[in-house]
C-alpha cells in the first residue's frame, strides 16, 4: 500500500479554506481515495481540547511561548495519533491549516523567532511535511468581511479574530512569502473569486501536483 498524500490548505482568516475543503474531500473520494478531513489547532479530542484553550477569549494574558507550545502540543498529539496512522494505511489526509500557519501566525504575526518555530516543528514532526500546501490568498478586507457575514450569524468571534488589521497583513504577507520560497510544495490560489472558481483552480493544481507527477 503506498503512502497516502498530505494536502494543506492554508489562508487568513475568512478566505474559504473550511469552504473549499468540503469539496475537495467530494473530488478525491470520487477517485476511490480514503479521504481524512481535519483541522488544526484539533483534530482529534485531546487536540480539540487544547484548541478551546487557545482561541477562547480570558482574562489571563496568553504569553507567547505559551500560545507556540500549545499548538505544537495539540499538533503532537494530532499527528501521532490521527495523521501519520492515516497516510500510513494509504489514506489522504486534507488538513485545514497546518504548521505554515504557525510560521504565520505565531512567527510573523506575533514575532517568536522562525528557528524557534523550525526547532519545534522538526523536534514535533520528524520528518512529515505536507505534500502540498493549498494558499488561499486575499486581501485582508475580503476575508473579514466574508468571517464577519458568518459569524453574524453564530455571535461567535475567537481570541485571534479579534486581532488588529496590521496584524492579519503580516498573516498575509508572512504566507505569501513562504509560498515564495517553496514553490515545489506551495500553490498559491486567487481566493477572490467566487467558490466555484476557487474550487476549479485548486482541483487543477491538485491535478497536476499530485495525479499527474505524484
Ligand atoms: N469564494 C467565496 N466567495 C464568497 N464567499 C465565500 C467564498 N468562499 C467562502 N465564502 C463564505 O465566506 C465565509 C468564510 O468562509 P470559510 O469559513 O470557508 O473561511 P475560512 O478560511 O475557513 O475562515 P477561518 O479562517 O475563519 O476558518 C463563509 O460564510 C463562506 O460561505
Ligand atoms: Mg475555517
Amino acid at each position: 500500500m503506498n503512502r497516502g498524500k498530505f494536502i494543506t490548505i492554508e489562508g487568513s482568516e475568512g478566505v474559504g479554506k473550511t469552504t473549499q475543503i468540503a469539496a475537495l474531500r467530494d473530488s478525491l473520494t470520487a477517485r476511490g481515495l480514503e479521504v481524512i478531513v481535519t483541522r488544526e489547532p484539533g483534530g482529534t479530542p485531546r487536540a480539540e481540547a487544547i484548541r478551546e484553550l487557545l482561541l477562547t477569549p480570558t482574562d489571563e494574558p496568553m504569553p507567547m511561548t505559551c500560545e507556540l507550545l500549545l499548538m505544537f502540543a495539540a499538533r503532537a498529539t494530532h499527528i501521532e495519533n490521527l495523521i501519520r496512522p492515516a497516510l500510513e494505511r494509504g489514506a489522504w489526509v486534507v488538513c485545514d491549516r497546518f504548521t505554515d500557519a504557525t510560521y504565520a501566525y505565531q512567527g510573523d504575526g506575533r514575532g517568536v523567532r522562525r528557528e524557534e518555530i523550525a526547532n519545534l516543528e522538526r523536534f514535533v514532526q520528524a520528518e512529515l511535511r505536507p505534500d502540498l500546501t493549498l494558499l488561499l490568498d486575499a486581501p485582508i478586507e475580503i476575508g473579514r468581511a466574508r468571517a464577519q457575514a458568518r459569524d453574524a450569524e453564530t455571535g461567535v468571534s475567537d481570541r485571534f479574530e479579534q486581532e488588529r488589521r496590521e496584524f492579519f497583513e503580516r498573516v498575509r504577507n508572512s504566507y505569501l512569502e513562504r509560498a515564495r520560497s517553496q514553490p515545489g510544495r506551495f500553490a498559491v490560489i486567487d481566493a477572490t473569486a467566487d467558490r466555484e472558481s476557487v474550487q476549479h483552480a485548486i482541483s487543477a493544481e491538485v491535478e497536476i501536483r499530485l495525479f499527474m507527477r505524484p
